[in-house]
């Protein structure tokens, strides 16, 4: 080796050594600082830090500079103040970006958009004074019909584990913490107060903890939230098994767990299993609520004085606290200061809408629209002009603008004429009436294509009382069929004018089987942020041409779900249970392995070009292997296709899901452009949790490694021998 090449070399050992030592130093530094701050605190101090001081902040101790904590929702946006009452504060500046909600983001499939958005989040929260965003919320997606879906990712672990380290590296890399959500097993709205869920170890391990362990492992998130449900009798809150064996002595978890608000039900057993900051409003002790009476309140100062719960756990509590506190300059430094509606944030929210919505259906190339052919355009539905960034619940936002599709249409229309109908109101009964159906016909007649923009709609909880709170926290939807008689005037206007666009919205899958086979093209597109409306826009009319890709099975009705057939959703609602009987069968992993056929499968989403998928070699190193293959853009425009990589096992001691997804890859290429692409599995991607042995397993033997533009188109396959 020449001497040049030695001296670098020794010099960046030297420097590594010195960088170790400064960071050893640090954390010395910081254990020694957060010590000393805890000698110096009087009990009551302490317990003040371990409960709210107000609905969004806990307490800080002035005296020795710790300042309050300030958190806020939530996950696609910072949400808008609140007075001490509760009701929303009207008077301040608090509008923010409106970014499209978690299952849009996941719908992209790429991890480097999940880090732009935590980004946009981390610095407008900054930028408000908040210290914690209350995001991402990872629950898997259980049942269709749970009303919160559209704040989450995924019916698959993989994907959500993949997608939340970005997000949560985002936020945090611009000096505020992240909260995941909620954990654990928080997959239904229904009795989500009360419910106590079972499932088996295994569905646990598979498929309910890998995202929030991807969340602490990888990402190293600061802190957690806890759910308000409980898990196998306990609540989630002050759950010994989830919180303290799981996540703080196997996953090494270093940040604060956190409450859900109100969630907390019992001084001791919150003190013993894990639980270190109790949140919430109680909302009988308004106007006045005294937080000191809080079960994380008075009564612990009770009981630590009359030697009923040790001190030094107490302290470990507040040292959780500081950590999070020290990690984000909160205490010792400078918190960044964050930014404001700039470009760059709308057009994170841009980017993240035109690559999240889906197009599911597209009957011989029926879109894009060609601007040069069209005279008149027929816009039907209450959703094309109806703001969403309000509705869903702890995620509203005060949106600066929202771009409507009704808007976004205008925007590309040119000198189109559109004729717009309302067609339905949000009424779930009798929406549609004669009238507003012949409204919308007669502009169908009149225009040479329909733009139908309906689906379900961004209620609140408190909307009960009007019928319309779907895909909303605190109340799952009813079933699965479009709301306010939209089958019926969808049907009307495709009578009067077949050539008509369907784009849903919502969190989810919707019965489409009165309407299906008529429809020329559909598109799924979520609630799409701020920019929403110019992103569906323009992916009608072809300046973008789309990638998303669906991240939950669209079954065809309901009956067909797993969590409906196996299930038992949502459980025994009056002794207040629910056992997952569905067990790993979530999802796709149902779909395939009871050969059910899903309307749209995991993973389904069409582009205005194709993609050929060729030249698969697999090789294998140990308990790893490698899929390498050539992608090629066979069409006429540029394009992404995210590749998705599924693993079946030939021969297990316990039974399999068909496939499990374990890579995946969005390609950028132009037409004619061809890329060889790698995909690297691990050891991970071939294991599986045995109930029987109480760990994750290895088995010997054959795989199938399957490569396809969804779950259920898979274009090239090959057989590997671990
Ligand atoms: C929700 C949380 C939210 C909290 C604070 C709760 O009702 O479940 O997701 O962060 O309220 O608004």
């Amino acid at each position: 080796m020449k001497r040049s090449v030695w001296l670098a070399l020794a010099f960046s050992v030297a420097s590594m050594a010195a960088a170790k030592q400064v960071m050893a130093q640090t954390k010395k530094d910081t254990s020694a600082m957060i010590n000393e701050l805890i000698s110096k605190m009087t009990l009551e101090e302490k317990v003040h830090m371990i409960h709210a001081s107000s609905s969004f902040t806990s307490g800080g101790v002035p005296r020795l500079g710790i300042p309050e904590l300030v958190t806020s929702d939530g996950p696609h946006g910072v949400r808008p103040e609140h007075g001490r009452d509760w009701n929303l504060d009207n008077n301040s500046l608090d509008s923010g970006s409106y970014l499209p909600t978690g299952v849009c983001l996941a719908a992209t499939w790429n991890p480097q958009l999940g880090y732009a958005y935590g980004s946009v989040l981390g610095s407008e929260a900054a930028f408000r004074g908040k210290n914690v965003i209350l995001g991402p919320g990872i629950n898997i997606i259980r049942s269709p019909l749970n009303g919160r879906n559209f704040e989450y990712q995924s019916e698959d672990p993989f994907l959500v584990s993949k997608m939340v380290v970005g997000y949560i590296k985002g936020v945090q890399d611009q000096g505020i913490s992240a909260c995941v959500k909620h954990y654990a097993a928080n997959n239904q709205e229904t009795k989500r107060f009360t419910i106590n869920v079972q499932m088996s170890e295994r569905a646990l391990r598979e498929i309910y903890l890998p995202g929030f362990k991807a969340a602490v492992q990888v990402a190293g998130v600061n802190t957690l939230m806890s759910s308000y449900n409980k898990f196998r009798g306990q609540w989630a809150s002050q759950n010994n098994y989830l919180l303290n064996q799981i996540l703080k002595k196997e996953w090494g978890f270093k940040g604060l767990v956190m409450s859900d608000w109100d969630a907390v039900h019992n001084t001791m057993e919150a003190l013993w299993n894990g639980m270190d900051l109790e949140m919430g409003t109680d909302l009988h002790m308004l106007p006045n609520p005294d937080y000191s009476k809080f079960f994380l309140g008075d009564t612990v100062v009770a009981l630590v004085k009359s030697g009923r719960f040790p001190e030094y756990l107490l302290d470990e509590k507040v040292r959780r606290i500081l950590y999070v506190m020290y990690k984000t300059n909160m205490i010792n430094g400078k918190p960044l200061k964050g930014e404001y509606n700039t470009k760059a944030h709308q057009q994170t929210a841009a980017k993240v809408a035109e690559e999240g919505i889906v197009l599911l259906k597209n009957q011989n190339n029926f879109l894009p629209l060609d601007r040069s052919k069209i005279k008149s355009i027929a816009v039907i539905g209450y959703n094309a002009e109806r703001k969403q960034s309000m509705g869903g619940g702890s995620s509203q936002i005060r949106a600066f603008y929202e771009v409507t599709p009704l808007a976004g249409i205008r925007n590309m229309a040119g000198n189109i004429k559109v004729n717009y109908a309302q067609g339905y109101d949000i009424k779930r009964d009798g929406g549609a009436n004669d009238a507003m159906i012949a409204e919308a016909v007669e502009a169908a007649k009149k225009s040479d294509v329909v733009i139908m923009v309906g689906g379900w709609t961004h209620g609140f909880r408190y909307d009960v009382w009007k019928d319309n709170a779907f895909d909303a926290e605190d109340i799952d939807k009813v079933d699965m069929q479009m709301p306010f008689g939209q089958n019926e005037l969808l049907k009307a206007v495709m009578k009067a004018n077949p050539k008509t666009v369907v784009v849903l919205m919502g969190g989810g899958a919707i019965d489409m089987t009165q309407w299906i086979d008529q429809a020329p093209a559909i598109l799924q597109a979520w609630y799409a942020g701020m920019e929403g409306g110019n992103a569906m826009a323009k992916i009608i009319f072809g300046q973008i041409n789309p990638s998303g890709k669906l991240p939950m099975s669209f079954p065809k009705k309901l009956e067909d779900h797993g969590s409906q057939k196996l299930g038992e959703y949502p459980g025994d609602t009056t002794h207040l249970s629910v056992h997952y009987m569905d067990d790993i069968y979530v999802g796709y992993r149902y779909y395939d392995t009871y050969k059910v056929e899903p309307q749209f499968a995991f993973g389904h989403g069409l582009s205005y070009t194709t993609f050929a998928y060729s030249n698969l070699r697999l090789t294998t190193s140990g308990k790893r292997a490698t899929a390498t293959f050539t992608i090629k853009n066979t069409g006429k425009t540029a394009g992404a296709e995210t590749v998705q990589l599924y693993v079946h096992q030939d021969k297990s001691a316990l039974p399999r899901p068909e496939k499990e997804l374990k890579g995946f890859n969005k390609v950028s290429l132009n037409p004619g452009e061809e890329k060889t692409i790698s995909i690297e599995m691990d050891e991970d991607a071939f294991r599986y949790f045995s109930d029987v042995t109480n760990q994750w397993v290895m088995e010997p033997g054959s795989f199938q490694v399957l490569l396809g533009s969804s779950s259920r188109d898979i274009r090239l396959s090959g057989k590997i021998n671990l």
